[in-house]
């Protein structure tokens, strides 16, 4: 069978409003759409519209799905929150696409871009990533927390700002509380912390925080955590938090 295809979409961070246009477009095209259970309820249901949802923890399984499907000439998109490629499907199915049968190779795959975490978090914000920055995922899942440490404190001697993605669950809930601490042992108290819970959703709350007053809790999976860097400051007289754009040697 022919015509199938596979996009891997970024669904944004919650609002309809960031979803773009042309991730819209692939949605309305396809016949499936594959995805953890919370971004594929983001879809509406439509006749000739399959949904299939999955847990988070089968990845790999889902990109094999996804690619099946469209090697037997479905239209499929994978949906993820953000962007597919951060911390995300786009990753997962290329490793799928890396070691699965050879005939996958020659499938029609497009990743679509979305506005991730962090970039909706810091326009909220003002512009913290306005300079230098790098993006960590606290989920010590795929990576052990060793190298999650290694990587936080090479950041701050580098003096990035940092976004830190999943940084808190119920299953982990020690790990952040020790990034905490990391921090404090290397930058000042008043070093600014932004919390972003569910940007852009009803449920949205942004809190920002010299480090000191930082504390493990006001941070949950929903949430992604900026830190500064050193020339991070509010701009006086308002609530923006920004980063200046030059740093003098
Ligand atoms: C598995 S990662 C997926 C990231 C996603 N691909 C992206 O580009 O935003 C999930 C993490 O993204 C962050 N996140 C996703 N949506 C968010 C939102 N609306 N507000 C704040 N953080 C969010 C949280 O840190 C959450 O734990």
């Amino acid at each position: 069978m022919h015509g199938g295809w596979l996009a891997i979409a970024g669904l944004g961070p919650g609002s309809e409003a960031l979803v773009t246009p042309e991730v819209s477009a692939a949605l309305a095209a396809a016949t499936d759409v594959v995805g953890y259970i919370p971004y594929v309820r983001r879809v509406s249901p439509r006749s000739g519209l399959t949904r299939h949802e999955s847990d988070n923890r089968v990845e790999l399984d889902r990109a094999r799905h996804a690619l099946e499907m469209a090697q037997a000439g479905r239209r499929v998109v994978v949906v993820s929150s953000g962007d597919p490629g951060v911390f995300a499907m786009a990753a997962a199915v290329f490793e799928a696409v890396e070691e699965g049968p050879e005939e996958w190779r020659g499938i029609d795959i497009r990743v679509l871009p979305g506005i991730t975490a962090m970039l909706a978090a810091a326009a909220r914000a003002g512009a913290p990533l306005g300079h230098d920055f790098c993006a960590i995922n606290l989920s010590d899942n795929l990576k052990p927390w060793d190298v999650i440490e290694r990587r936080l404190r090479l950041a701050v001697e580098a003096d990035l700002a940092i976004a830190l993605y999943n940084p808190r669950s119920q299953a982990r809930p020690e790990g952040f509380g020790r990034a905490i601490a990391l921090l404090r042992s290397c930058c000042e108290p008043n070093r600014l912390i932004i919390f972003a819970r569910a940007v852009s959703t009803p449920e949205e709350a942004l809190r920002v925080v010299p480090l000191a007053a930082a504390r493990a809790e006001m941070a949950d999976m929903r949430s992604v955590v900026l830190i500064g860097s050193s020339a991070t400051r509010r701009v006086p007289g308002t609530s923006f938090v920004y980063t200046p754009r030059k740093v003098t040697g």
